[in-house]
Parts: structure tokens; C-alpha cells; sequence
């Protein structure tokens, strides 16, 4: 479904990613996993539109992307649930999530659709339609965050640290979502700060490094490796 090919990025001189190369499967959750800096974001937000790649290519279901404005790539079904949550404080949380479905071109009907799905996944918003985002509490931005990207009924859906600052309930919340989402089929790639939890999820999982991946395997595979359980797991 995805396949990114050797990408680099640059912010002007330095590069933050230094030729990376995966791919994302059809209902698979993907994991990209590594410290503060390593180039987690900056992939994402490449893939996104946000960012352009410096060499490399992006392939989403078969044709390359990485040329494409961020609204287009959104349009054919990569969405991004980006860190830090950045939903509109002073749109209610009924507007942000008007604003996901923003580049659907079918009709009312399967928007209310998902609007419905997005909400059963995170009862709590519904109760807080009316409410101005800016007023949520943090997990409750995290569920709008992954509410408003779901809107657009996407075909890949990216997370960048879903549980990141949340208390430690909010975070067990937010983790037993994403695999709620994934026993729904959701095709998910997955940048999560807990990499006990993302592995636990991931079918497949790379580690990156100052820019370069630097380890893959599926999910036990690197639960299991002694240099991540070190490294990434806290343990001595
Ligand atoms: N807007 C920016 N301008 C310049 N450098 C940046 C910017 N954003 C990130 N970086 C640098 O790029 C590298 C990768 O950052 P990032 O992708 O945010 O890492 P991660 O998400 O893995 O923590 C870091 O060295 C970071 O300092
Ligand atoms: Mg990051």
C-alpha cells in the first residue's frame, strides 16, 4: 500500500533523514520507533506533504506521492494524526471534525457515517460536540486529533505520538483505541514514544536512528532483541 524508497529530508544544511526505506501492507500497523530527534516526525510529515523530500520517492497505492500538495495525499487516503495533536482550540470539537472530512468529495450520507464510527470509538466527544477544542483536556485533544483524521475516511492513517504527555490512564486509553483500530482493519502507521505498546501492536517495526533505520522486524521479533530492550525498553 505504501513503499517509501530510500527518502532523505533537509531542514536547509542538515539532514534529519538520511535515506530511509519501508513499506506498510494493507491492514498492517507499522511501527517506526527510536529517541528524540531520530527522524520519526520529519518521515511523517514527508509523507504527509508537509515537508518535500530532498531524494527518495514515496509510493501510495502504486503511484508516487511525493510530489503531491498535502491536500491531495490526503484526498487519496493518507491521513496523519500529527504530534502535539494541533486540533483548532477555538472550533468546536463539531468543526474540527467538519474539517477531516474537508476533501471527501462523496456525499453527506457517508460522512455522517463516519462521523457516527468516529464518535462510537470516542463516546466521550460526543457528549463535548458543542465544546471549543481549546477546553478539552489532553486526551480528549489525542481522541479528536484521531477523530478528525479518521473523517476523511483514510486508507493509511499515521499517528505521531498518540499518548505522548497523557496520564498514565489517558494513555492506556488512547493505546487500547489504536488497537481497537487495528482489530477493525485499519491500516496504521505508527510513531508511539511507549515501544512496548507499539511493538505489542505492530506487525512490522523499524528502528530509527539519527536519520537511518538501523533495525526491522515484526513486533516480537524486536520485543525480543537485546539491543531495543535496552535501549528502548528501559531495561539494564
Ligand atoms: N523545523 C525544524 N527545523 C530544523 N530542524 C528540525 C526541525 N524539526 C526537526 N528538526 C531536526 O530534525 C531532526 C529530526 O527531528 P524529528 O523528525 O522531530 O525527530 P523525532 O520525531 O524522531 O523526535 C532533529 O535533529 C531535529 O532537531
Ligand atoms: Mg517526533
Amino acid at each position: 500500500m505504501l513503499e517509501v524508497r530510500d527518502l532523505r529530508v533537509a531542514y536547509g544544511k542538515i539532514e534529519a533523514v538520511k535515506g530511509i526505506s519501508f513499506t506498510v501492507d494493507p491492514g498492517q500497523v507499522v511501527t517506526l520507533i527510536g529517541g528524540n530527534g531520530a527522524g520519526k516526525t520529519t518521515t511523517l510529515r514527508t509523507l504527509s506533504g508537509l515537508l518535500t523530500p530532498t531524494a527518495g520517492e514515496v509510493i501510495f497505492e502504486g503511484e508516487p506521492i511525493h510530489s503531491l500538495p498535502a491536500h491531495e495525499i490526503v484526498r487519496r487516503g493518507l491521513a496523519h494524526s500529527p504530534e502535539g495533536r494541533h486540533v483548532f482550540p477555538r472550533m468546536t470539537v463539531q468543526e474540527n471534525l467538519d474539517l477531516g472530512a474537508f476533501s471527501r468529495k462523496d456525499g453527506a450520507k457517508d460522512i455522517a457515517e463516519d462521523f457516527d464510527r468516529s464518535l462510537d470509538l470516542f463516546p466521550v466527544l460526543r457528549d463535548r460536540r458543542t465544546q471549543v477544542a481549546g477546553t478539552l483536556s489532553g486526551g480528549e485533544q489525542q481522541m479528536l486529533a484521531m477523530a478528525r483524521a479518521l473523517m476523511s475516511r483514510p486508507r493509511l492513517l499515521m499517528l505521531d505520538e498518540p499518548s505522548m504527555g497523557l496520564s498514565p490512564i489517558m494513555m492506556q486509553r488512547i493505546l487500547a483505541t489504536v488497537a481497537e483500530l487495528k482489530a477493525r482493519g485499519t491500516t496504521i502507521l505508527l510513531v508511539e514514544q511507549n515501544a512496548q505498546a507499539a511493538l505489542g501492536l505492530a506487525d512490522s517495526a523499524h528502528v530509527i536512528e539519527t536519520g537511518r533505520i538501523v533495525l526491522s522486524g515484526t513486533g516480537p521479533e524486536l520485543l525480543g532483541n537485546d539491543s531495543v530492550r535496552k535501549a528502548y525498553l528501559g531495561e539494564e
